[in-house]
């Protein structure tokens, strides 16, 4: 690995351009513990580190890009949610965020339920032994053979998200001679203050049942006349990557509301909340994430308060998080390809990655943090642009972040919190492979989702 060294370019605070950025931090070899999972750290020779295994050592018998992930990170946040919810509530990870046969045993180990929302979730968490009844099956377009099959092998409830998928369910229940339990999902109304792709509880979207014009409760009604469904509860998720518990509020006040509604009409007290996922973390040092006990006890008091002025039973409150559990707990590791100083710009660095391995700062703008993890380095800061191999100039992964300047070809670099949504919205754009996840645990590292070769996009292709 070269140590030369890069030519000039940009490099002073006095020289920066417009961008998402601060200032440069005081040490660039330091690792916000709020970002990096936790048994991350920098050994005494300025190697990174996780689980105890140097990330050099990792990128040597794993190859690069990969998502690292740190297991005992992992089960603790799983760990720390099932606890601060206690035994009354269910918590409910969202496999959308990253789901593999592994992540499903951890859960089921940890005592965690799993929200699935399509036939190949599905077949995960069956294929890695997640009880049917601690699986919840959602999405706004289930097919039927997918209800079937949910049904078949007993998930413990089915989200319905449309007027036609009431009729659908209790249809195949039907068929099946079978009662399936089911919440609706409704749309509070609420504009959850994050990226508008991410908000889904205000009304202008496809997911749920809007509350207004009293469209959620003739989907109540329906419901409850259908021989082949059991009404258990009503569901609200009100979009992803939020830290302000204000939508929450609104939300559980509304669906309380709906519930005191459902009582008075018909004489029933549903048993059941869903409260979704959402939760935002840390993906730059500005961020301030909540701890899942400060939210556990946040949303049950909002709940508890809103039942008692309705005079409801409190209801079994569940939540789906899906980023807050996994997102913080893996890296991905790139190793630096060219290096382009733009005088008067900033500095692209190119990775062995890009857009395919992590869609949301193009897709989202999402900003994520970056650090040189090989060794660590003396060199003043230069404001860098970490960009991938893609054939797109929007192949951004790190937007604007600070890298010491004597960065050279092969050294390595990884970005944190890429835990959730980068490996499962990962493409094969131009043939690109998609990178292993590897877990790291006690000083071991296993893979449990292997790369993908060429083999694998050749074998798609037919003639
Ligand atoms: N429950 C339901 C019904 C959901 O639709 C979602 C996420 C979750 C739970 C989990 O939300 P979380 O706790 O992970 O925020 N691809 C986007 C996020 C889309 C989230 C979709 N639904 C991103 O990369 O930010």
């Amino acid at each position: 690995m070269s140590r030369s060294a890069h030519p000039a370019g940009p490099r002073h605070a006095d020289v920066l351009p417009e961008g998402h950025y601060s200032a440069p931090p005081a040490d660039l070899n330091a690792l916000d513990g709020k970002v990096w999972a936790q048994t991350v750290t920098r050994d005494a020779h300025g190697v990174v580190t996780v689980g105890g295994l140097p990330v050099t050592r990792l990128a040597e018998e794993f190859g690069t890009p990969a998502y690292i992930l740190d297991e005992t990170d992992f089960r603790a946040r799983a760990r720390a949610w099932r606890t601060a919810f206690g035994q009354d509530a269910d918590v409910f990870y969202a496999g959308k965020a990253f789901l593999s046969r592994a992540v499903v045993r951890w859960l089921h180990e940890e005592g965690l339920n799993l929200d699935v929302c399509s036939g190949g979730e599905l077949a995960t968490a069956l294929s890695a032994g997640m009880p049917a009844d601690r699986i919840a099956f959602h999405g706004n377009n289930k097919s039927k053979d997918e209800i079937r099959r949910a049904m078949e092998a007993g998930v413990g409830r089915i989200v319905l998200d449309s007027f036609q998928e009431i009729v659908r369910v209790a249809h195949v229940a039907q068929e099946l001679g079978r009662r399936q339990r089911v919440q609706i999902r409704v749309t509070v109304g609420v504009e959850a203050h994050t990226h508008e792709f991410i908000a889904t509880a205000h009304e202008d979207q496809k997911f749920g049942i809007p509350l207004a014009g009293g469209q959620a409760a003739e989907a109540v009604r329906r419901a409850l006349q259908l021989d082949g469904i059991e009404l258990i509860g009503i569901h609200s998720h009100i979009g992803s990557q939020i830290f302000d518990m204000s939508g929450f509020e609104v939300a559980a006040h509304r669906v309380v509301g709906l519930l005191k509604d459902i009582r008075d009409e018909h004489g029933v007290e549903l048993p059941e909340i869903d409260l979704g996922g959402g939760l935002g973390i840390a993906y730059t040092s500005d961020d301030d994430p909540r701890e899942p006990h400060e939210i556990a006890k946040a949303l049950t008091e909002i709940v508890t308060r809103e039942c008692e002025a309705a005079k409801l039973r409190t209801p079994r409150i569940s939540v789906e998080p899906g980023r807050a559990v996994v997102g913080p707990t893996a890296f991905t590791l790139y190793e630096v390809g060219t290096i382009k100083p733009l005088d008067g710009l900033r500095t692209y660095v190119s990775v062995d990655g890009g857009m395919s391995d992590n869609i949301r700062t193009a897709l989202y703008d999402a900003e994520y943090s970056v650090a040189l993890v090989s060794r660590s380095s003396d060199a003043e800061p230069m404001l860098a642009r970490v960009v991938g191999k893609h054939c797109e100039s929007g192949d951004i992964v790190v937007k604007d972040a600070f890298l010491p300047a004597d960065l050279a070809p092969g050294d390595l670099i990884a970005v944190p919190a890429t835990g959730a949504y980068c490996r499962s919205m990962a493409s094969n754009y131009n043939h690109v492979t998609r990178p292993p996840v590897v877990a790291v645990r006690d000083g071991e590292a296993r893979v449990i989702v292997r790369r993908e070769t060429e083999e694998d996009l050749l074998r798609l292709d037919v003639g």
